[in-house]
């Protein structure tokens, strides 16, 4: 009997050993679950990173994002959590570049048109006709003048990771369709913003104004502006269709967007973790750009199934006439952008 007693008191004390040692255990972990960014065992920081931007999911951006989100967790073994906040539900043009600045997110992927203010050489994709297509105008970003250009927002804490193509904007509007340059005369079009966008549509005697992109919809509906450009993508997901009669296939300018992080976060990163999140960015950057000319097509044809916007393809003819009254737009802003940026742009087109 003795022997059982004690055999029970052996095992009721190794009980007790192990619950107090679970205990300790479950605190720690719950100590760095509340940590917004804390070390764990591997070396990998736990944290929430968030990513917003402002077009809908069915676009080259949000597959983009959902990549990074995918391999981030899926690589740090969910020690990292990534949120993805499309339709600029967490921030909207106006306020997501300082937001990021200020490090209240961590990845914003504007359209550069969106950055002009910040510097001049932002303005490329809406430099008239310049780039023949995605490719060139990818080289063109992964190269010397390109990645010159992100560097210069460094001064603000930002870095420009990588350039994401979306493609060629065309053109819609509500009150007729356009076939030349003439046919812009006193119309008002909504751009992304910038002073080239602006020199373009008074060019054509048409009035522009900048809209952010999750007002636009509200915009073209009420009458504020007559017409606007853009990707077929973003057409298309935003049922733009729905308030334009009228869309004219020019690509005269292009949607083209930086991906960019703050430096206190990229900089705050250890070794093991920023080797995480830069794969999870070169996966981002993969599928985005694999997906954007595919995408684009994929609205196009569902345009055209709803038929809401009569589709309208320019000849060549057509389309020379809009570059031959656009070349002074073209030649002032070589000069203010740099002429040895637009010569290096150029040649990606060869
Ligand atoms: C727009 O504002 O029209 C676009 O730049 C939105 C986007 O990010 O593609």
């Amino acid at each position: 009997m003795k022997k059982i007693q004690k055999l029970l008191v052996i095992a009721m004390t190794l009980l007790l050993v192990f619950s107090l040692a679970a205990c300790g255990g479950s605190k720690d972990s719950n100590t760095s679950a509340k940590a917004d960014s804390k070390k764990s065992g591997d070396g990998i920081q736990e944290m929430t990173i968030k990513i917003s931007h402002v077009v809908a999911e069915n676009t080259p951006k949000h597959q983009g994002a959902l990549a990074m989100k995918k391999y981030i967790e899926k690589e740090s073994g969910g020690k990292i959590k990534v949120q993805v906040y499309p339709n600029s539900q967490l921030f909207g043009d106006p306020d997501e570049y300082q937001n990021l600045v200020a490090n209240n997110v961590q990845f914003i992927i504007p359209d550069m048109s969106k950055l002009v203010g910040n510097d001049p050489g932002f303005n490329i994709p809406a430099m008239p006709f310049l780039f023949k297509d995605d490719a060139a105008a990818t080289a063109f970003w992964d190269g010397e003048k390109g990645q010159e250009i992100f560097k210069r927002l460094e001064k603000d804490g930002v870095l420009g990771l990588k350039m994401w193509p979306n493609g060629p904007k065309q053109m819609t509007n509500n009150k007729k369709p356009i076939k030349k340059p003439e046919d812009l005369k006193g119309l008002k079009i909504r751009t992304q913003g910038g002073q080239l966008l602006e020199a373009i549509y008074k060019k054509l005697d048409a009035g522009s104004v900048s809209i952010p992109f999750g007002e636009l919809y509200t915009a073209l509906q009420q009458g504020t502006v007559d017409g606007e450009e853009n990707t077929y993508s973003n057409i298309e997901s935003k049922k733009f269709d729905e308030v334009q009669k009228y869309t004219t296939v020019m690509g005269h300018t292009r949607v083209d967007y930086a991906l960019l992080t703050n430096t206190k976060f990229w900089n705050g990163l250890n070794d093991k973790t920023k080797e995480i999140v830069q794969k999870g960015v070169d996966e981002g950057t993969k599928v985005a750009r694999d997906s954007a000319k595919q995408l684009n097509e994929d609205s196009l044809k569902k345009l055209k199934e709803r038929g809401n916007t009569k589709i309208n393809q320019l000849s060549d003819d057509q389309i020379a006439e809009f570059k031959k009254t656009l070349e002074p737009v073209y030649k002032e802003w070589s000069t203010k952008i740099g002429k040895d940026i637009i010569k290096d742009a150029e040649s990606k087109n060869k």
